[in-house]
């Protein structure tokens, strides 16, 4: 068996078998395949496709590139949750505490914000001092002691993956659905996990535009987690507005911290219960969807998940006493408010562009090297189906930097339109996937 064998057998549109799997991501972790040959492979992948048992094995064999966590010693269900991305999206900051305080154990490795989608590292760090760089060990300990941590990923952890998306990225083949299966099942089956939820985004701020290529994705990612033993659901959810009413990362930390004292949108509510609920579910917790709601709603309304953030927060090193007085947080050089340009009802705001306009604040990245200024963002003061009136504030920019502002400015008139018409809120779940 050698290299060009197995790329000229996924070329002419075979199936691979596990040993030829095997031998690829071994050789290409190992730095016995060189760069040219696995982006062939990709490439071939991409065209081609694989069958579920090909993907389950493609995942096996990238999380076997690295170490699998193991929690065999730290009693209780382990379950984490994952969203492939999208604008305002700070669930995982609700959640993880949240989760945690009703007593499952949510052992969490998120990643960055990379272009108009955030990431939940770069929120929890807008906190002062907070580390996401935990050792394993430190990160076993926390779990045990407390039930919940929220960490980067490590070197260790599927080291195949880590190159190959950044081949996939410079070979223009991000979007095939066994090598996104791959990627984020593989990393989160090292995570040593008994169960997981998996938030797929859909629309013009996610990578899957359509409702259909994610129902695609979202089977081959049940099927190929159930071929690998972890128990998962995913939900498919809307992302063609901002999630919540803040994007950029201390205003959405913040919003999350607001979510936890006991207010907050009622989108992210939403999402953050039936979520949250499904874990509880799967941790056989509560017997019902009900049951896990009323928990879920007590836990919040009595401070316990806030405690819990506060816990975690402490333990990771940050800077607690923000959460208690976010409003001590240092405030941005500029700050402008867009109005409406006409009185109707609001039918679109569009993500992408918020997205974007964020990171052209400062408050994101294009490419891994950029610096963040965490306090930028925008804070949207309507949703979806919302009436308003013309010159009434419909959002608000926050940024240190005057030229972005103006431009910012020009941009986000754009991003809302104003129907004449009453307009329906769509639902934010489309469609929920079981094994
Ligand atoms: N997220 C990942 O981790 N990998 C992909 O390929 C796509 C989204």
């Amino acid at each position: 068996m050698n290299a060009y064998q197995i790329i000229a057998k996924k070329r002419d549109g075979g199936a691979l078998a596990a040993d030829e799997i095997d031998y690829f991501i071994h050789g290409y972790a190992h730095d016995k395949i060189p760069d040219y040959q696995m982006s062939a492979l990709l490439m071939a992948i991409y065209l081609n496709g694989m069958s579920f048992a090909e993907t389950a094995t493609l995942t096996r064999s990238m999380l076997e590139s690295g170490i699998r966590m193991n929690f065999k010693n730290i009693p209780g269900y382990k379950i984490d949750k994952h969203s492939t991305g999208g604008v305002g999206d700070k669930v995982s900051l609700v959640l993880a505490p949240l989760v945690a305080a009703a007593g499952v154990k949510v052992p969490m490795i998120s990643g960055r914000g990379l272009g108009h989608s955030g990431g939940t590292l770069d929120k929890l760090e807008a906190i002062p001092g907070f580390r996401t760089n935990l050792s394993i060990d430190e990160f076993y300990q926390q779990i045990d002691e407390i039930g919940v941590a929220m960490i980067g990923q490590t070197e260790r952890i599927c080291p195949a993956d880590k190159k190959m998306y950044a081949l996939r990225d410079a070979t223009a083949t991000i979007e095939s659905v066994p090598l996104i299966t791959g990627s984020i099942l593989s990393k989160k089956l090292a995570e040593g996990i008994d169960g997981l939820v998996l938030d797929v985004k859909t629309g013009v701020g996610a990578f899957m535009k359509t409702a259909d290529d994610s129902r695609i994705l979202a089977e081959s990612l049940v099927k190929t987690a159930a071929l690998n033993d972890l128990p998962t659901t995913v939900f498919i959810t809307r992302m063609d507005e901002p999630l919540g009413r803040a994007a950029g990362n201390w205003l959405e930390t913040r919003e999350a911290i607001d979510y936890l004292k006991g207010g907050g949108a009622s989108d992210l509510m939403e999402l953050t219960l039936a979520l949250s609920a499904e874990m509880l579910l799967m941790a056989k917790i509560v017997r019902s969807a009900e049951e896990a709601r009323h928990r879920l709603n007590e836990l919040l309304n009595s401070g316990a998940a806030f405690r819990k953030f506060c816990q975690m927060v402490e333990h990771q090193h940050g800077d607690v006493s923000i959460l208690h007085e976010p409003e001590q947080y240092p405030r941005s050089k500029y700050e402008l408010h867009i109005k409406a340009l006409r009185d109707g009802f609001i039918k679109e705001i569009d993500a992408l562009t918020i997205g974007l306009s964020v990171v052209q604040l400062g408050g994101g990245r294009l490419v891994m090297e950029d610096q963040i200024d965490y306090k930028a963002g925008i804070l949207l003061h309507c949703q979806i189906g919302d009436a308003v009136k013309k010159d009434q504030t419909i959002a608000t920019i926050y940024s240190d930097r005057e030229k972005a502002i103006a431009e910012v400015d020009c941009a986000l008139s754009k991003a809302f339109t104003i129907s004449g018409e009453c307009v329906k809120k769509p639902s934010l779940i489309i469609d929920v996937v079981r094994p």
